[in-house]
């Protein structure tokens, strides 16, 4: 990432990893991400707001020699997860002079994760302020946004908000070229519904906070720098708003096609009563089953009902469904109606155990409609009493 300047004191100077196919391992990152760093310059002091991680700390190294800094006096942690904070020690090699600033949850932390006494931090208080001279960085903590320590800073003078991984995206912008503002969007919804839809009932206060603030431009911790922050503040107001389309998700599994045959017979009729409905494949032989999912939970931000379409494997349900599962049950989407469908063998627990793997999703579950074999004349039947029950469910008006 090359250096950019935001303000006469405001660096962004972080680093780029544009090759990433996958965030922790899971989530798909098609445009790779970034890991932002920011330098502030003071009158008397000089600022560094998140170390980066530990494997591109070279590039923040070299860009910090680039910009001619060559003495830093504090080293802000905005959150200790490793891919901002794995470099904090080898920083601290190269500038010893500098003091590690975070909060206390911040100290506690840096303790586990990376073995750095809580001691050796110097602990801000929420509201408190980090004089640079003539500048400040205010501490306003956003837990929950998505770990309990993520921390925001404040620059009153220059109206800049550093945001942590509130309002980032994955997205690392080729280098010498301009953000593509499609992608940035596109990748803001995708890093919304992977990092932060599970806490998304806890942001509403952050979000407050920073409108309240009214930020000229905003710096989160992975992504394009936003320099019109009303753009991806009335985004995230519209996604923590609980409000759905009415439409469909319908994630496909099969086996042997019979599930898939009632899937698509169900979809048409669906689209039929001019209700959409997105298919995503999870047995799409082209595709990592981690890109499937990820499509599944994205398109789950604002959509009023997921239909899951499985066979039965062994009793239970296809493990793909059953990752699948899990996943939505980590990621807590504001859907209103959830029903299972698909076809089985010989016998079946597939609504129950599908079920079992979904505590946290708080979604009216409708009936079950599950087939023995390929589908009948009289299944089809029933498929067709289906639509129409989806059909009176999702555009009935009390559930507007
Ligand atoms: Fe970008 Fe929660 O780390």
């Amino acid at each position: 990432m090359k250096v950019q300047k935001i303000s006469d004191h405001v660096l962004s100077l972080g680093a780029s990893d544009p090759g990433l196919q996958y965030f922790d391992k899971l989530m798909p990152t098609p445009y790779g991400t970034s890991y932002n760093s920011y330098i502030v310059r003071g009158e008397d002091k000089v600022a560094l707001l998140d170390p980066v991680q530990s494997d591109s700390i070279h590039q923040l190294l070299s860009n910090l020699a680039l910009a001619g800094v060559s003495h830093i006096d504090y080293i802000l942690s905005l959150h200790t997860e490793q891919d901002h904070s794995g470099g904090t020690e080898l920083l601290l090699q190269r500038f010893p002079e500098a003091r590690l600033v975070g909060t206390g949850k911040v100290a506690e932390f840096l303790e586990i994760h990376l073995n750095i006494p809580a001691s050796q931090v110097q602990v801000i208080a929420e509201n408190e302020t980090l004089d640079l001279g003539g500048l400040g960085l205010t501490c306003i903590p956003i837990p929950f946004a998505h770990w309990p320590d993520n921390t925001m800073y404040w620059l009153e003078e220059e109206r800049i908000l550093f945001s942590s991984d509130l309002y980032g995206s994955h997205y690392a912008v080729p280098p010498y070229k301009a953000a593509d503002e499609k992608i940035h969007l596109e990748t803001t919804r995708s890093y919304y519904a992977e990092i932060m839809m599970p806490t998304s009932k806890l942001l509403g206060r952050h979000l407050a906070k920073s409108r309240d603030l009214d930020p000229l431009i905003i710096c989160p911790a992975h992504g394009p720098i936003w320099y019109e922050p009303d753009k991806v503040l009335s985004l995230y107001e519209s996604y923590i708003s609980g409000k759905v389309d009415k439409r469909v998700v319908m994630p496909v599994v099969s086996m042997h096609d019979s599930t898939k045959t009632m899937a698509y017979y169900l979809a048409e009729k669906l689209e039929g009563f001019g209700i959409p409905v997105n298919i995503h494949h999870l047995d799409d032989p082209n595709q990592d089953l981690r890109v499937s999912m990820g499509k599944v939970v994205e398109d789950t931000v604002d959509a009023s009902c997921l239909i899951m379409a499985a066979p039965t494997v062994l009793t239970g349900p296809h493990p793909s469904a059953g990752a699948l599962a899990l996943m939505l049950n980590a990621f807590k989407p504001p859907l209103k109606y959830i029903a299972l469908i698909g076809s089985f063998g010989w016998g079946s627990q597939i609504e129950k155990r599908f079920y079992d793997l979904l505590p946290q999703v708080k979604a009216e579950r409708l009936d079950t409609l599950l087939v023995k074999g390929l589908p009948t004349e009289e299944d089809y039947k029933l498929l067709d009493e289906y639509a129409r029950m989806l059909k009176e469910k999702l555009i009935s008006p009390e559930k507007e």
